[in-house]
Parts: structure tokens; C-alpha cells; sequence
């Protein structure tokens, strides 16, 4: 193993630099081997400049930082590409521009780290015969075969502590406080950040909700003289046969936005409870600044991992954790199906049995 490259797609999230400091220190000190950086996920491969060379002081002082240092890009998919030919905007696929710069390159891996969407189209260029390694990355932790993505964690605690001090209005004010939470169609940060910060309410995409249960939950505690409520909810959750509420529709090249659902729950909730209201929405807070322990120990394991991985030439396959230790899965079976809260699982019924409302 000669040259490798490493590029962050998708959204970023906190362990992004985590991973390019071990993956760079890794293939120096270990292997040897010359590594560079493709810039703004797969868009670096076409962009003047968009390559650069990493070394052990290129990634000096980036563990506790946010973000990536190499830039991500989430409409970057060189399957669709916006491109503009005769002065219109047209849609094209630009891969095979993408995998000749790969050749040219001489990389003998390309080391991707991302969600679903970064992941997916790695192996389509795999499928093209570019050595591929995956590393999962998502706050939502919605990338099956591994049990946790990084960045998770570090949300979920941002989303907790939320919680923690949504609390003091909420008792203080005899007030319900609606938290809307980040996921897309996967509700683990809304579910896992709900029972950790004490949540009377949790609803989530996987179990569509009723307004009226969650109405009821709110009235049992007023009854009961627990004037305030917590209400944790994803911003894909829906209530039983209605729709997901969008901030933006998606099109071909960009993915739709999520998000309202939060202020749909405060209004019905303020009509029908008598009681005071308040929504907030935490939105890319989830997603910044510096990453948790255990997410720079996660990242680190990955990236280094990673690099192992690429020596071995098990291209085509991801990193993964399982039971705690770091494995390697088969990236086309892994992206056949989005990981979704298991809604027989022990987070849902350990939350049920504390007598959270999920709204059903
Ligand atoms: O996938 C990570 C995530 O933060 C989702 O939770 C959220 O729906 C989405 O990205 C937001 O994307 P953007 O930063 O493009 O608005």
C-alpha cells in the first residue's frame, strides 16, 4: 500500500477530524504510506485544488475540533451532478470523470467516511472498481451493521442537556416544552436522549403517534399535580396516518428537509391541554462543536481501523462496531436497509415501563 485517500461526505458530525487524524497517523507510522485529502466529500475529485496532501501536521491539534478539515459536501454526488451546459442547469453523472482522477491519483484506497448517502455511492464507484473502504459517520445512527455510528453520542448528550434545562422553564412556568430533535426517518437521538433527560413524552418516526394520546399523557400528569411536561420529539415522526411535515422538498440532487413537527405538536397540545406551550428546535447545535470521549475514542478506532483494513485490500467492506470491538462488514448487504429503532427493543421498553408516552 503505497498512497491512500480519505474524503468526508454527507452532514458533519462531531469525530470527523477524529478520524482523519488516526487515519493519517495510522498509514504514516504504521504503513509508511503516502495519504491525501479530497476536499468537500467527492466534489475535491473535480474541483481545481481538490486534493491535498495530509501529514502528521496537517492533522496536529484537530482531535477535540468539530466539523471536518477537509469539508463536506452534501450535495456532492457524482451519479447526479448539477452541471451547466449551454447556460442551463442540467443533472448528469460525472463518475467516470471521478474515477479516472482516482487512477490518475494512483490510490490504492479511497477511505470514505459518511452516512448512508456518502456510504451508498462509494459502492457504486466500488462497483466501478474503485477500492473503496467504508467508515459510518452520523449523528442519526441510522447505518446498519454497526452498532453506533460516531457522532451520535455527542448529539445525543447536546440533546440531553437540553432536555436537563428545558426542565427548569418547564417546572418553573407550569409550561409543556416541546424539544424538536434532528434523525431523519430514525428516531435513536429523540428516544435515547428522551430517557436519559427524563422525558414524559417521546415520539418518533417508528411508532406513529395520536395527538390525542399525547394529550392524555399531558392531563394525567396535571391531575396528577405534575403541572409540566417534556415532550421529546424527531423531526420525522407522524402522527398515525398523516405525513412527515417538510421544510423543504427535495429534488434530485438534494435530499428533503425535515422539520415543524415540534411546533404541529405545541400548537395541538396548548388548544387541547389549557396549558402553556413551547417549542424548540435544536437543530445543527446536535451537530457541532467539540466530540464526547467516547466519540473521539470511537472516530479514532475507525480511522485507524480504516487504514488496516485498506492494508489487508478488503475493499468493498466497512468498519463496524459490534459488542464493543471494531469489525469489518460487507458495505452492499449493510446499505440494503436503513437501520430503524427496533420498536420491541429494550430502549422502547425500558422507556414504556418507566411510563413514557410515545403517543400510541
Ligand atoms: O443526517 C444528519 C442530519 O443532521 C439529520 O439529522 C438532519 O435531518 C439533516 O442532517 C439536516 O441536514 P442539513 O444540514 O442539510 O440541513
Amino acid at each position: 500500500m503505497k498512497k491512500i485517500g480519505i474524503l468526508t461526505g454527507g452532514g458533519d458530525a462531531p469525530g470527523l477530524n477524529a478520524v482523519i487524524r488516526a487515519a493519517v497517523k495510522t498509514a504514516i507510522n504504521q504503513y509508511g504510506c503516502e495519504i491525501v485529502g479530497i476536499r468537500n466529500g467527492y466534489e475535491g475529485f473535480l474541483q481545481e485544488g481538490g486534493v491535498v496532501p495530509l501529514d502528521i501536521r496537517a492533522v496536529r491539534g484537530i482531535l477535540p475540533l468539530g466539523g471536518t478539515i477537509l469539508g463536506a459536501a452534501n450535495r456532492g454526488n457524482p451519479f447526479a451532478r448539477e452541471v451547466i451546459r449551454d447556460g442551463e442547469a442540467v443533472v448528469e453523472d460525472v463518475s467516470d470523470e471521478v474515477v479516472e482522477r482516482i487512477n490518475y491519483l494512483g490510490l490504492d484506497a479511497l477511505i470514505v467516511v459518511g452516512g448512508d448517502g456518502t456510504l451508498k455511492i462509494g459502492m457504486e464507484l466500488y462497483d466501478k472498481g474503485v477500492p473503496i473502504i467504508g467508515v459510518p459517520k452520523t449523528i442519526d445512527n441510522d447505518v446498519n451493521g454497526t452498532e453506533i455510528t460516531f457522532g451520535f453520542d455527542t448529539a445525543l448528550n447536546i440533546a440531553m442537556e437540553a432536555i436537563d434545562r428545558l426542565h427548569t422553564t418547564a417546572e418553573s412556568h407550569h409550561r409543556v416544552m416541546v424539544l424538536e430533535l434532528m434523525g431523519r426517518d430514525a428516531g435513536f437521538i429523540a428516544l435515547h436522549a428522551g430517557v436519559a433527560g427524563g422525558a414524559d413524552v417521546i415520539l418518533i418516526p417508528e411508532i406513529p403517534f395520536q395527538f390525542e394520546k399525547v394529550a392524555e399523557k399531558v392531563i394525567e400528569r396535571i391531575e396528577s399535580g405534575r403541572l409540566f411536561s417534556i415532550i421529546a420529539v424527531s423531526e420525522g415522526a407522524s402522527p398515525k396516518g398523516g405525513q412527515q411535515v417538510f421544510r423543504e422538498k427535495g429534488d434530485e440532487i438534494s435530499a428533503p428537509r425535515l422539520g415543524g413537527i415540534g411546533h404541529v405538536v405545541g400548537e395541538y397540545v396548548e388548544e387541547c391541554c389549557g396549558t402553556e406551550a413551547r417549542v424548540t428546535t435544536l437543530g445543527h447545535i446536535q451537530r457541532g462543536g467539540t466530540p464526547t470521549a467516547f466519540d473521539r475514542f470511537l472516530a479514532t478506532r475507525y480511522g485507524a481501523s480504516a487504514v488496516r483494513l485498506a492494508a489487508k485490500g478488503g475493499y468493498g467492506r466497512m468498519v463496524s462496531c459490534q459488542n464493543l470491538k471494531i469489525v469489518d462488514v460487507l458495505m452492499d448487504e449493510v446499505l440494503r436497509e436503513p437501520k430503524r429503532v427496533d420498536i420491541e427493543g429494550d430502549a422502547v421498553l425500558t422507556a414504556r415501563g418507566l411510563g413514557i408516552s410515545f403517543g400510541d
